[in-house]
């Protein structure tokens, strides 16, 4: 039996429900172009772009742990005009290239999202409103009227899908996504890093530069596939499962719990862009043991 791992996410066709995970690997144009041409990569999401370019923090700006990293880059970025001159010279991309973006106001994310949804080698874009430790970001990401606000702003300078990315560092991770989904918002990607710090006993004193950090890697698995699973109960919109993804079972409980596909960060981080593969055929193997033809059979499957 040959299984389907096609999936449609808003108007964007993946060859597989793999995506690139805003934030690895996605800062050069060049990069995301290579990745989009490998058989099992679903989409690709670039780091997220500002207005202006951004120097992000000194070092140390990442910290590996048994059961994850935790990561205080401080959003570098070259800008949104630069990164669109970068995306001019990457050559063609083979799966849908994700932008990821932010701002500091709604005026803002706007103009951002303006600027980046002309270039044609996007094909949609995903809002940022949950970076852990930048001041000024989760602020908006954690007050649903705000998101509304934006996304209803966003959409009316826009003509491309357009995802929001959750945090999980609020109780109302299911009313934010209700309203990005009043609003217009096309899908959601569910989570974002939790925020986390770590403290060098020697030393006495935090060690990222920027004190606090997202946590990423296997011990945000369970929180982000309990996010996804409550905000399939409660919200008609499509998601994008993110959070500590390593293996293919990974990636089916997060489909099982409601997520139409799912994006890898870490895991990527780790070992490479190879894991694209090996997911892909385990989950391959898993559908065909299950006598299942298509991967969009599992999609929200565990809330019967
Ligand atoms: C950064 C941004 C994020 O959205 C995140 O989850 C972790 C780190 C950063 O650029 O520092």
């Amino acid at each position: 039996m040959t299984v389907d791992l096609r999936v449609k996410l808003s108007d964007m066709h993946l060859k597989t429900p793999l995506i690139l995970a805003s934030g690895i690997l996605g800062l050069s144009a060049r990069m995301l172009a290579e990745i989009s041409k490998i058989e099992s990569v679903g989409a690709v999401t670039t780091k997220s772009i500002g207005l202006k370019p951004r120097d992000g923090y000194p070092n140390p700006t990442i910290v590996v742990l048994p059961y994850g990293f935790i990561n205080s880059m401080g959003l570098p970025n070259p800008g949104v005009e630069s990164f669109l001159a970068e995306l001019d010279e990457a050559g063609s991309f083979d799966s849908p290239l994700i932008a990821s973006f932010y701002g500091y106001n709604i005026d803002e994310i706007a103009e951002v999202a303006k600027i980046i949804a002309r270039h044609q080698a996007v094909s949609a874009l995903e809002l940022n409103v949950s970076c852990p430790h930048v001041s000024g970001i989760s602020e908006i990401g954690f007050k649903p009227e705000l998101v509304a606000e934006a996304v209803a702003k966003v959409k009316k300078c826009i003509d491309k899908p357009l995802f929001v990315k959750l945090s999980p560092n609020t109780h109302l991770v299911v009313e934010v996504a209700r309203a990005a989904a009043e609003a217009g918002a096309d899908g959601v990607t569910a989570v974002n890093t939790v925020k986390a710090m770590v403290i060098d006993t020697e030393l006495c004193r935090p060690i990222l530069s920027g004190v606090y950090g997202g946590l990423s890697g296997p011990a945000l698995k369970p929180i982000a596939l309990r996010c996804v699973y409550e905000i399939y109960e409660e919200v008609d919109i499509p998601i994008i499962g993110c959070g500590g993804v390593s293996s293919y079972l990974d990636v089916v409980e997060f489909m099982l719990a409601g997520a139409s596909a799912v994006a890898l960060g870490s895991i990527i981080a780790l070992k490479g862009v190879e894991v694209f593969g090996e997911l892909a055929r385990g989950l391959s193997k898993y559908l065909e043991r299950k006598g299942i033809r298509s991967v969009r059979e599992i999609v929200g499957l565990s809330h019967r």
